[in-house]
């Protein structure tokens, strides 16, 4: 039979940030290889600070995580980690570090150890995949904000990773752009959580959508979005749904 490992699973995690009320309260989660999931939740429930904490760059005060198999207890471990899991970051500024677009898509493979004409290449690749093989030399400070997203979306996954952890990829980006990442996403066969307030966008790319309240996702409350067709009598005035 075909199992189905688990990549990420999180166990009771809690995290508050310093002096503050609690984020995270016993949150329980699994992700498995091909899971490809969703979350859906008001700003400020958490759902960033989750992601950090998988990737290693906060610390929860309980819980535990066992990532690609193994219990987090260093800072070797994460590290280990970030070759394999891919943060997008919900801000590009925050992903984006160096003069051009190539350095900076070349900077994870380089730091991987692959040799500097393996990790061109490798960057030339996937910017000709996301459509951006004129950017390369462009300075990466210059770009627009959905021209950053993609760029940053570059970093990622030029690093060639496992699992991907997506915040709110979507954030300004226009409909033709989204239609292609939806297109990148599911040739991409692999596991992911994103996070969006874009239900289009979450039925186009995920298999289940989650809630998030209080501090965990709601597993037991999946969201289904309906497709809402009717009939009108009266003709085709243009009217709005609310
Ligand atoms: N660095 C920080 N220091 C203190 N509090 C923080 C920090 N970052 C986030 N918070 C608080 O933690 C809570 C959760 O923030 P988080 O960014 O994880 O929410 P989010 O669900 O990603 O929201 P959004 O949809 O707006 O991105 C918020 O109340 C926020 O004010
Ligand atoms: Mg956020």
């Amino acid at each position: 039979m075909h199992t189905h490992e688990p990549l990420i699973k999180l166990d009771g995690i809690s995290f508050s940030y310093p002096g503050g009320s609690p984020v995270l309260e016993d949150l329980t989660f699994t992700l498995s290889e091909h899971d490809r999931i969703g979350i859906v939740a008001p700003n400020g429930s958490g759902k960033t600070t989750l992601l950090h904490i998988i990737m290693g760059l906060l610390t929860p005060s309980a819980g535990s995580l066992e990532l690609f198999g193994r219990v987090m207890q260093t800072e070797k471990d994460f590290q280990d980690v970030r070759r394999k899991a891919g943060l997008l970051f919900q801000d590009a500024d925050d992903q984006l570090f160096s003069p051009t677009v190539l350095e900076d898509v070349a900077f994870g493979p380089l730091n991987m150890g692959k040799t500097k004409e393996e990790a061109l290449a490798l960057s030339r690749k996937t910017l000709a995949y996301l459509g951006l093989e004129d950017f390369e030399d462009k300075i990466t400070f210059k770009l627009s904000g959905g021209e950053k997203r993609l760029v940053a979306l570059a970093t990622v996954l030029a690093m060639e990773p496992q699992v991907l952890l997506l915040d709110e990829p979507t954030a300004g980006l226009d409909q033709d752009t989204k239609k292609r990442l939806i297109k990148t996403l599911s040739e991409l066969d692999l596991a992911y959580i994103l996070i969006s307030h874009e239900f289009d966008f979450l039925t186009a790319t995920t298999d289940h959508m989650y809630p998030m309240e209080n501090g965990k996702i709601l597993v037991d409350e999946e969201l289904h979005v309906h497709v809402h067709e009717h009939a009108h009598k009266v003709g085709a005035h243009p009217h709005r749904h609310v």
